[in-house]
């Protein structure tokens, strides 16, 4: 049996906390897309975990975690995550992992030309602007990927006769499109095939696995699979804000693509959903605040990215949004987070509608010039104005929480079965549903 946890708008709404939180029910994590661009913060008795390419899953000391054919691994980084996490007491946390022989390798040069393209943009784009990646080269690493010129993970640990030649000869070739495309950069390409020859080659090899008939045997025995999602829907390469996205398919559908699980082994998605929005780098946002309230939402609710330290940019619940994102996913049910950032706001206005002039639109735009100058409709819901961080029972939050709450039900027609109220493990509000 397989549950998924989704992010429902530009990514940050806690998927990891939610991950945590429920991980003793499963045997197995999974990250089915994404790499490190991801950062997924988790608070356990005090202490913070960030985690980037690995799955959440690794806190607890029963949990499998796979990474699957859809993630990109950037194999240095990955190192440096494991033994920071190590570090932290999680001893044995090399031993709970899998990685897909299937997934596409990220080189330091993917990054390099990241950058680089991101700075071509900056000065060539119509409006001047570029993504504003986190210059993990992951948009590179999936175009190579598309352009069947990539590199898996098993063309590295292949030990047959000649098979480091070939990787060499992909690796060679593939630098050299790049160069060509984006300058001859500077690059020491002698340094990094020796660390993948002499290092990673071996180091990597006792992760390695088919990933495909792993999940399957899990499956067959009726083991428990909790996906954690990485990234979020509007990030989605089809169904984002493109071509302000990531370069992979962050919603349901990547679930399938990214593990090779059966659709129908999918029995519940939950969704979540900050209680206001954020957006880390560039691309239209409808309901962002650049005002006093925005920056109280940016400091009230601590809005740095993780994978950066890029300060997020804040605004209103857009429901317009969660309501597209809700038709693509099929949220079974809802974890509102940061419903606590609220407390102090007297009135807190959520979108309810787009129009463009004068017109009211009928379905969430596909082109940003319209995404852009859309007039956003709110309806101002009352505040609270109290201390939620401390109530563990929904019954107990205060009249207007549960209003907001029910608001939020309504027009997407999920009910919430979470609510967070404060960043640790025990500050999440469960409700039978
Ligand atoms: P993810 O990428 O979806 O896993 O989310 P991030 O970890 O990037 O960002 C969410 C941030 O909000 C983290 O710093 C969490 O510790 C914090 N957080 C999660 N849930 C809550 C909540 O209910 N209240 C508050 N105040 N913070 C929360
Ligand atoms: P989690 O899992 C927030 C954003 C980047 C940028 C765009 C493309 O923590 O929710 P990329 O490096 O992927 O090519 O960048 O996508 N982005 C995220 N924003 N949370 C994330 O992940 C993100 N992953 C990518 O900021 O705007
Ligand atoms: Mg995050």
């Amino acid at each position: 049996m397989v549950n998924v946890v989704l992010g429902s708008q530009w990514g940050d709404e806690g998927k990891g906390k939610l991950v945590d939180l429920l991980v003793h029910d499963y045997d197995i994590v999974a990250r089915c897309a994404g790499g490190n661009n991801a950062g997924h913060t988790i608070v356990v008795n005090g202490v913070k975990y960030d985690f980037h390419m690995l799955p959440s899953g690794l806190v607890n000391p029963n949990c499998q975690n796979v990474l699957g054919n859809g993630v990109v691994l950037h194999i240095p980084s990955f190192f440096k995550e494991l033994e920071t996490i190590e570090s932290k007491g999680l001893t044995d946390a090399s031993k709970r992992l899998f990685i897909s022989s299937r997934a596409h390798l990220v080189f330091d040069f993917h990054q390099r030309v990241d950058k680089l393209r991101e700075l071509e943009l900056s000065g060539a784009s119509k409006d001047g602007k570029n993504i504003g990646t986190t210059g993990k080269g992951i948009g590179p690493t999936y175009s190579t990927k598309a352009s069947r010129s990539g590199i898996r993970v098993h063309h590295l640990i292949n030990d047959q006769p000649g098979a480091w030649e070939e990787f060499v000869t992909r690796y060679m070739r593939l630098l050299k499109t790049r160069k060509e495309r984006y300058g001859n950069f500077d690059y020491d390409y002698e340094e990094e095939l020796n660390r993948y020859k002499n290092i990673y080659r071996q180091k990597l090899r006792p992760f390695v696995t088919d990933t495909v008939h792993f999940i399957y045997d899990a499956l067959k025995s009726n083991k428990k699979i909790l996906v954690e999602g990485a990234n979020a829907l509007m990030l989605d390469i089809d169904f984002g804000t493109y071509p302000y996205v990531t370069s992979s398919s962050t919603g349901i559908g990547g679930v399938i693509t990214g593990l090779g699980i059966p659709p129908r082994y999918i029995e519940t998605t939950y969704g979540v959903v900050k209680a206001y929005t954020t957006r880390v780098g560039e691309g239209p946002f409808p309901t962002e605040q650049l005002n006093e309230e925005g920056e109280k939402l940016q400091s009230i609710g601590v809005e740095v990215g993780v994978t950066t330290g890029r300060k997020r940019r804040c605004g209103w619940l857009d429901l317009v949004l969660l309501k597209y994102s809700t038709i693509i996913n099929g949220y079974t049910s809802l974890n509102i987070t940061k419903l606590d950032v609220l407390d102090t706001f007297k009135e807190i206005p959520v979108g309810i509608s787009y129009s463009i002039n004068g017109k009211k639109l009928d379905s969430f735009p596909e082109d940003l010039l319209v995404l852009g100058n859309v007039e956003v409709e709110y309806e101002t819901l009352p505040g609270w104005n109290e201390d939620i961080t401390k109530i563990s029972k929904y019954e107990d939050l205060p009249e207007n929480a549960k209003k907001y709450l029910k608001y939020i039900e309504d027009f997407v027609n999920v009910p919430v079965e979470w609510i967070g109220t404060g960043p640790g493990r025990e500050s999440m509000i469960h409700r039978d549903i």
